[in-house]
């Protein structure tokens, strides 16, 4: 237990900086190199989460994993990982060659050489990932240890009232929904560029109701259980009625739209799992007004228009990047947490991050701190950020939703039929460079 004293010192920063990504992966580091595995998993498990940390954090979850002589989720990681890193770059080889050591584990001596000779798509699946369910590969993503609350979401006053309106108030007080006939049940989709806080707000809504949280990525799903995606959403949507209060977060939700009318095989594949979700999400109403639905993605205009009648997601929320207030809370929030941190003024920094993602923030506090970092880390001692770092931090970095908003822009002028980006169009109005 040599690291013992670094990690009560990590732990006690956390509790007031726990969106810090980097120190929740350098703990699980010392945590692994102390033989704590199951801490170090779930110290792993929360920098993956964070925006900053997420491909770090995922990297060393696979390592903690195959370690832990947990192959199935080990495998599973590891191969959705290198689906979205590509074959390119030191974090890709270094993922294959961690997949051939699992792969070499669990016997699959030739899938492991060919992973090795550089062709990442040639990984098999072990026979005993076809018996498992969605029900238990969702949960092994359900999120358990950070408690987080709406009161951690940094401004979007709007969302959060619809959230209270919609989910809060008739979880918590259903006779009075009754009485004015409504049923429950419906979800809450939301969109907006990436980085703005969707999963954020999710998982904060569960942290609030003490629910269960199970996020599903829509491509994680088609990719592993094609061709039996019916009885996995079942099972999916059992699991949580069984287990609730459960809040079931469908991550980039538009992959259900993509392939639809390819007039393929894979169309009436596609038909068969929209359905079916249309179906579950048509019974939660009366079955299991415990289980809470939200659905997240950057581009709502590729979603199924089924998916928007009542008693579905029949609320449509637009999650915009911080304004200015919003920034200079988050800003403080990480600020806070540096060496230095009284000699910085945020507010110029707010002024000067228009459009900037609330991960982009994130990723600006670290950048300036760098400088910093490295010279403590050299000397031995630690030296304080200060402004100009943020200054010299800002020169060299770029807002990440502008990109976003230029095809949002697009939808919101043409294709805004029912006024369903009406909330999207009004923001844009308020921001005077659109
Ligand atoms: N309004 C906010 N309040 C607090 N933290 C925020 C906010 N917006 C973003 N963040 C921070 O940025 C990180 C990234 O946010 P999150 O992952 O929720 O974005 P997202 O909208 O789901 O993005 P994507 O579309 O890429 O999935 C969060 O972990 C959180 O630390
Ligand atoms: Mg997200």
């Amino acid at each position: 237990m040599k690291n013992q004293v670094v990690i009560r010192a990590l732990q006690q920063a956390l509790e007031t900086d726990r969106l810090n990504g980097d120190l929740w992966l350098h703990l699980a580091t010392l945590q692994r190199e102390d033989g704590l595995f199951e801490e170090a998993l779930s110290s792993a498990r929360t920098a993956a989460e964070m925006a900053t940390t997420r491909t770090a954090g995922r990297k060393l979850l696979v390592t903690l994993l195959r370690e832990a002589g947990r192959f199935d989720e080990a495998l599973m990681r590891a191969e959705s990982l290198l689906a979205e890193l590509g074959s390119e770059g030191a974090d890709s080889r270094e993922l294959r060659s961690e997949l051939a050591i699992i792969q070499t584990a669990r016997g699959q001596t030739e899938e492991a050489s060919e992973l090795l000779a550089g062709e990442p798509q040639a990984i098999a699946m072990g026979p005993g990932d076809e018996e498992q369910s969605l029900a238990d590969w969702a949960s092994q993503f359900a999120w358990g240890d950070l408690k987080l609350s709406l009161d951690d979401v940094v401004g979007l006053a709007d969302v959060k009232r619809q959230i209270n309106l919609r989910i809060l108030a008739p979880f918590k007080q259903p006779e009075i929904f009754e009485a004015f006939g409504r049923s429950g049940g419906g979800g809450i989709l939301m969109y907006g560029p990436p980085g703005c806080g969707k999963t954020f707000i999710a998982r904060a809504t569960a942290g609030e109701l003490g629910a269960r949280f199970v996020s599903v990525s829509i491509h994680d799903v088609l990719d592993k259980f094609y061709g039996e995606s019916e009885k996995q959403i079942h099972a999916l949507f059992e699991d949580a009625r069984e287990n609730s209060p459960t809040v079931l977060f469908f991550d980039e939700f538009d992959a259900l739209g993509a392939a639809r009318g390819t007039g393929s095989a894979d169309s009436q594949f596609w038909k068969t799992l929209v359905d079916q979700l249309l179906q579950e999400m048509d019974g939660v109403g009366d079955q299991n007004r415990d289980v809470l639905i939200f659905a997240a993605t950057n581009m709502p205009w590729n979603v199924d228009m089924a998916f928007r009648r009542p008693g579905r997601f029949d609320r449509v929320l637009f999650v915009p990047p911080p304004d200015l207030a919003g920034r200079l809370e988050l800003l403080a929030k990480h600020i806070k947490a540096l060496p230095g941190s009284g000699g910085i003024n945020a507010k110029p920094i707010a002024q000067n991050t228009e459009h900037y993602t609330g991960a982009d923030i994130q990723s600006l506090c670290q950048r300036a701190a760098e400088r910093a970092l490295d010279k403590s880390l050299e000397t031995g001692e630690v030296h304080e950020v200060n402004q100009e770092d943020f200054v010299r931090a800002l020169a060299a970095s770029r807002p990440s939703s502008i990109e976003w908003f230029g095809t949002a822009r697009n939808y919101g002028r043409y294709s805004n039929e029912g006024g369903q980006y009406d909330e999207l169009v009004t923001y844009l109005k308020s921001v005077k460079k659109w």
